[in-house]
């Protein structure tokens, strides 16, 4: 009796929580029918799950390809043509450019089919079908086994699995872990290599904004490249030849230019990355206290130092642009994450569920004696290990932020792995020598290098810096200006030119003695002997507990289904398209205009140049039937949970028509990998008609329309 009203708070109490945690997802298509599609149809989705996913007939996943393994694309016409983002064909552009055709400032339009490019390396992927192999995969798998035991049956069962798939047919097979190894699926995919670039906007408005507007709303980015997928005759893969034919899909995307409403139902279907919802207090502390500021501080000051040598040149500028802009997204990314967490106080949050989630154990004994340890565990893991997990971060954002590093690295593969042994063919490393230092600028490298290991030497201990930095110490006197510019002095890596006569003499002893070398060598003999034994021990430990965790957490939310973290597998997630607020007394509108476009160069900054073309139609609002109210629309947000790898998916509409293409998020949002705010959390959308008019009315290639099923 005087339980009651503890059970009667602890059930309220629970409800705040699972709304607080719960919201968002990514969701498995092959479950959507069971878990998803009811909430869906209320919500205003006129499909049904059949529509979105089937392997008996045609359905939405057909319609739907991975790009290049980091990003997603989606068929918009039966014969092979598909639309991604600009950030995600930049590579391909960038390979095709050159001085005399820079597709990258100019853009590139393919006028007829014989103009599109190949694109050597480039892969999209189709899911022919899923399957829940979960018995299959821990065959023979026991409680009692250690950690390493389990995996390794584990893998042995999925090689087998796959094995069966790819001895019998032309498809792919992968197999998938789903909440933390507590169910695994089976993926049959089948890849097409002959992929053609058939489209991409200029810069100047495939990246409008660049670095300074990633990661932000209001956005007018018309991040979007197209490209066109080829078939044998019989409409099978192929490589790359001039006999190859257009691919047909089994389903392709309409249309639809109607424009979009604020609370419009929208889904976006496609290959998020990694997210980690479920994670333990302590580990969204360490990532908030520990890690992100780590990584921020050193990728805030190789920025910096890029910046002012790219301002000063050129061509510094030029060799550098690429690197800095992905230095720069993960670092605006983090910082956004951190903030975001922070306000809403995600590791109370955290905390308030493990008491909850306490309570709950205690409910019964046999759930205490599966997961009474559980939470205790992880923070003895968390109190232990993180030194070494932050030594870990030095190594990859210090030591290895230092580009030389990185090529010197490659060199170790020349090593005899034994004595007596015929070095592998050097021929190689000219090339892979040669494409470094096209865009390597050593002056940047040399201040970069004696920056962050001065922060590494600051700010660890001695017991977790590699053993070089005791020479700094004592030879040096900590001028690390000086130990740095002795470095570069002596070693083959300080110029092409070196290196390539090193190459051309190649002698075991002489990359042994190189200064840069042994810096390379001495860090991982570090990470091999002194973190890594104490970090593969925990990441046993965690695996268990993380598997453990996310059991017991799907048996306390009973009925209500938790999604599983996002695993580079096809998904789900369905929102509304709607603004949000920024900050106290803030409001941002769910859309922008081209009008934004012509305001934001007003600011006379560098990411802000406007082609002529755009602002003869602006100033003509010449928008043909794509846009609305005198106004072209360029981008919107909706409350879809989207992470890294969503790029380039498609954006659906009720009826599970084209309306834009996902591209980004917002950075109040950045937070939604690890815990998902709804009232702040929002993707950035490409609109598509804003890439039809760019398309038909900018570029003149309004042909490419014509195979399209265009709605209005
Ligand atoms: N932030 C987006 C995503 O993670 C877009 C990145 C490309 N754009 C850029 N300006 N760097 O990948
Ligand atoms: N821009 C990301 C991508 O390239 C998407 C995101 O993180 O929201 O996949």
């Amino acid at each position: 009796m005087i339980k009651q009203p503890k059970l009667i708070l602890s059930i309220l109490f629970l409800i705040v929580v699972r709304l607080a945690l719960a919201d968002g997802g990514m969701w498995i298509p092959m479950l959507i029918e069971k878990y998803n599609i009811e909430t869906m149809q209320k919500k205003g989705c006129k499909l049904s799950a059949d529509d979105i996913y089937s392997i008996n007939h045609s359905s939405l996943k057909d319609a739907i390809v991975q790009f290049g393994g980091g990003c997603t694309g989606e068929l918009i016409s039966n014969d092979g043509l598909l639309i991604t983002n600009h950030h995600c064909g930049y590579g391909s552009i960038q390979k095709h450019s050159s001085v005399e055709h820079d597709y990258l400032t100019d853009g590139f339009w393919a006028m007829s089919k014989k103009e599109e490019l190949p694109n050597d390396g480039l892969t999209v992927s189709f899911l022919i079908l899923m399957q829940d192999v979960t018995t299959k995969t821990l065959e023979n798998v026991t409680d009692e086994q250690s950690e390493p035991e389990r995996q390794s049956l584990i893998r042995k069962n999925i090689e087998k699995i796959r094995k069966e798939v790819e001895d019998s047919s032309r498809y792919k097979a992968d197999v998938e872990t789903f909440y933390s190894g507590n169910q695994y699926f089976l993926f049959i995919y089948e890849i097409f290599n002959d992929v053609r670039l058939v489209g991409a906007p200029p810069s100047s408005i495939g990246k409008f904004g660049g670095d300074t507007d990633n990661w932000m709303w209001p956005r007018h980015t018309g991040d979007f490249s197209m490209f066109r997928i080829y078939a044998d005759k019989d409409n099978k893969p192929a490589s790359y030849s001039t006999d190859n034919v257009p691919y047909h899909p089994k389903k392709s995307l309409s249309i639809n230019i109607n424009g979009i409403n604020e609370n419009d139902f929208t889904m976006v279907f496609g290959y998020p990355g990694h997210t980690q919802e479920y994670l333990h207090s302590d580990a969204v502390k360490y990532i908030v206290e520990q890690r992100n500021p780590v990584r921020i501080k050193l990728r805030d000051t190789k920025l910096a130092i890029m910046r002012d040598h790219m301002l000063e040149s050129d061509k510094v500028r030029i060799q550098l642009s690429s690197k800095y802009a992905h230095v720069a997204n993960g670092w605006k990314k983090w910082i956004g994450e951190s903030k975001g967490l922070e306000r809403i106080d995600a590791i109370q949050i955290k905390k308030n569920f493990e008491a909850q989630y306490a309570n709950w154990i205690n409910q019964e004994s046999e759930r205490s004696t599966k997961y009474g340890s559980v939470l205790d565990h992880y923070r003895h893991l968390y109190e232990d290990n993180s030194s070494s997990m932050l030594a870990r971060e030095f190594i990859y954002e210090s030591i290895f932020a230092v580009d030389v590093i990185g090529l010197a690295s490659k060199f170790n593969s020349l090593l005899p792995k034994k004595e007596g042994e015929k070095i592998d063919d050097i021929s190689a490393f000219y090339q892979s020598t040669q494409s470094f230092y096209k865009d390597y600028d050593i002056e940047t490298d040399k201040e970069v290098m004696a920056a962050l290991f001065e922060i590494y030497y600051q700010t660890m201990p001695e017991e977790y810096r590699p053993e070089f930095f005791k020479k700094i110490e004592t030879k040096y006197h900590s001028d690390f200006n000086k130990f740095t510019s002795d470095v570069f002095k002596k070693s083959i890596f300080r110029s092409e030119e070196e290196c390539k006569k090193f190459l051309d003499k190649f002698s075991v002893k002489k990359l042994n003695e190189d200064p840069i070398f042994q810096l390379y060598q001495s860090t991982i003999d570090f990470y091999v002997l002194k973190i890594n034994p104490i970090l593969s021990l925990s990441n046993n430990e965690m695996e268990t507990l993380d598997r453990l965790y996310m059991k017991s957490q799907i048996e306390m939310a009973g009925d209500s289904v938790l999604f599983p973290d996002a695993n580079f597998t096809l998904r789900v997630a369905f929102g509304k398209v709607e603004g949000y607020e920024p900050a106290d007394g803030v409001e941002y509108k769910y859309k922008t205009t081209l009008s934004g476009i012509m305001e934001k160069e007003l600011l006379g900054m560098y990411d802000y140049v406007v082609d002529n073309k755009l602002k003869e139609l602006y100033k003509a609002k010449d928008y043909g039937r794509y846009g609305k109210d005198d106004e072209m629309p360029v981008c919107f947000i909706a409350s879809n949970h989207t992470t890294g790898g969503n790029s380039g998916s498609p954006v659906l509409n009720a009826n599970g028509e084209l309306i834009g293409v996902n591209f980004d998020r917002n950075w109040e949002g950045t937070m939604s990998d690890i815990m998902y705010d709804p009232d702040r959390c929002r993707n950035i959308v490409l609109d598509i008609r804003y890439a039809l008019f760019i398309i038909d009315k900018f570029a003149g290639a309004g042909y490419l329309l014509d195979e399209m099923n265009i709605i209005n």
